[in-house]
C-alpha cells in the first residue's frame, strides 16, 4: 500500500490546518465558541435527518463532570488529556425516533456529525483528538448511559494549541513525526471489483 506525506491534490485549509493534537493549551474556550462547535453538528447530514447524536461535555473548571469524563480515558490518553479544557463524550442513539426499528447508520452518522464539530473547531483556533482508548464498562457506570438507548461513540478532547515540550518525550515525538496517509490509488475506484 502507497503512502506519501504530500497534500497531493488542492483541498480546504481548514482541511489542511487539522490535526489530532496531543499539547493543548491550559486556555478556557470561550462558552460562544463551545455553541459553535455544537451548533455545527446540527447541520451535519444524518440518515432520515435523525440526528442521532448526543453530546456529554465538561470544561476543565467543572472538576467534578470534566474527572468523570476524564477518569474513563485509558492510561495512554490520560498523560494528554489532563490539560484538555474541554472533553467531550459523544453518543448515539440506537433506534429511529420516527420509525421502529434500529438505525444501523446512528454510528456513521456521528462520526460525520464529529467531523463537523473538528472542522468547526479549526476554524476557531481550535483542534481536537477524537478518542477510542477509553474503558467501555466505566464510561457506561459513571456517566450513567442509558444502554438501551444510547451507543457510546468516542471521547474528544478539545483545546487551543498548546507547547509540545509539556509532552512527555515519547508523546512529544510523535507530535512531529511526518503525517502519512494512503494515496488515492489504494482507495478509490473508477471500476467494478474484479
Ligand atoms: C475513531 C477514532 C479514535 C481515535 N482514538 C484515539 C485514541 O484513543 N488516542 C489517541 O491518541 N488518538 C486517537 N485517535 C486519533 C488518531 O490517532 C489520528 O486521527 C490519526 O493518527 C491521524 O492523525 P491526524 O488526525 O492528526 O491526521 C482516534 C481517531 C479516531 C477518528
Amino acid at each position: 500500500m502507497q503512502k506519501s506525506n504530500q497534500i497531493e491534490h488542492p483541498i480546504l485549509e481548514l482541511i489542511k490546518n487539522r490535526r489530532s493534537s496531543r499539547a493543548f493549551s491550559k486556555q478556557p474556550i470561550e462558552p460562544g465558541r463551545i455553541y459553535s462547535l455544537f451548533e455545527a453538528t446540527r447541520w451535519a447530514p444524518s440518515s432520515t435527518n435523525e440526528q442521532p447524536w448526543l453530546y456529554i461535555y465538561a470544561t476543565h473548571d467543572q472538576v467534578a463532570l470534566w474527572t468523570k469524563l476524564f477518569d474513563c480515558l485509558n492510561a495512554g490518553n490520560k498523560l494528554w488529556a489532563k490539560d484538555a479544557p474541554l472533553l467531550i463524550l459523544s453518543l448515539a442513539r440506537k433506534n429511529f425516533s420516527k420509525y421502529p426499528g434500529a438505525n444501523v447508520h446512528a454510528m456513521y452518522d456521528l462520526g460525520g456529525a464529529n467531523s463537523f464539530l473538528t472542522l468547526q473547531a479549526v476554524e476557531m483556533g481550535l483542534q481536537v483528538r477524537q478518542m477510542a482508548g477509553f474503558d467501555h464498562a466505566k464510561t457506561v457506570k459513571h456517566i450513567h448511559v442509558p444502554i438501551a438507548t444510547y451507543e457510546v461513540g468516542v471521547f474528544m478532547a478539545v483545546g487551543y494549541p498548546g507547547n509540545p515540550d509539556t509532552l512527555p518525550e515519547k508523546l512529544k515525538v510523535r507530535e512531529f513525526e511526518p503525517r502519512e496517509r494512503f494515496l488515492q490509488q489504494e482507495f478509490v475506484m473508477n471500476r467494478i471489483f474484479d
